[in-house]
């Protein structure tokens, strides 16, 4: 059976590297695995006040394509040593009502890129910080922290070296095969 990874990249950039990084995981997945990005652009900062008058319809969509997703694969920048404020709010509006997060139960991978040489490690694992209090089982291994992404993609888009293939493709069958152990299954 297909199982659908909703794909949540932290930049809102046109040539993010991060953005690139999704797309080239989702050519090397396992045929089983369709990796769909689910855009974050759109959605206003979330406030509880608008909320209690008439949730945003951006909202309703964004929280909706993660429901109807088996498993998110989270691919992201750093900001000042942190997740970017705009996949912060992506994952606050995406636990709220209080109670019906959308996030709750869905495995989950991080890989993050940065230009410099800790390939986002501070953002990768404030990340992981609020997963645990999402109820995301997060893949532990391989740790994917890309630095010198800047240089691993050509004009295409297409990775340019064979062993940053061979390690994407390495960590994305690991997240396959931790969804396959970690999903809840339907009763
Ligand atoms: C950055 N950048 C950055 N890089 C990093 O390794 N650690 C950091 O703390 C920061 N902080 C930071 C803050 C802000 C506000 C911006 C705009 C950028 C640089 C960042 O890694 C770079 O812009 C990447 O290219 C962002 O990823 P995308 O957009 O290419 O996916």
């Amino acid at each position: 059976k297909t199982i659908n990874v909703a794909v949540v990249v932290g930049s809102l950039r046109k040539d993010s590297v991060n953005r690139k990084a999704a797309l080239a995981l989702a050519k090397l997945a396992p045929a089983h695995l369709a990796l769909n990005i689910v855009e974050i652009g759109d959605l206003a900062l979330y406030d509880e006040d608008v909320e209690a008058a008439g949730t945003p319809e951006p909202w309703a969509r964004f929280r909706e394509e993660i429901r109807a997703s088996d498993a998110v694969l989270f691919v992201t920048p750093e900001y000042n040593r942190s997740v970017p404020g705009a996949l912060k709010n992506a994952i606050d509006v995406g636990s709220r009502p209080y109670g019906k997060a959308a996030w709750s139960g869905k495995p989950a991978a991080i890989m993050s890129l940065s230009p410099g040489a800790l390939g986002a490690f501070g953002a990768n694992h404030h990340l992981r910080q609020s997963l645990v209090f999402l109820n995301m089982p997060v893949l532990q291994q391989p740790e994917a922290y890309v630095g010198g992404a800047f240089t691993l993609f050509d004009e295409t888009g297409e990775l340019v070296e064979e062993s940053t293939r061979t390690f994407f493709a390495g960590f994305i069958r690991a997240f396959a095969d931790w969804i396959d152990r970690t999903a809840v299954q339907p009763a």
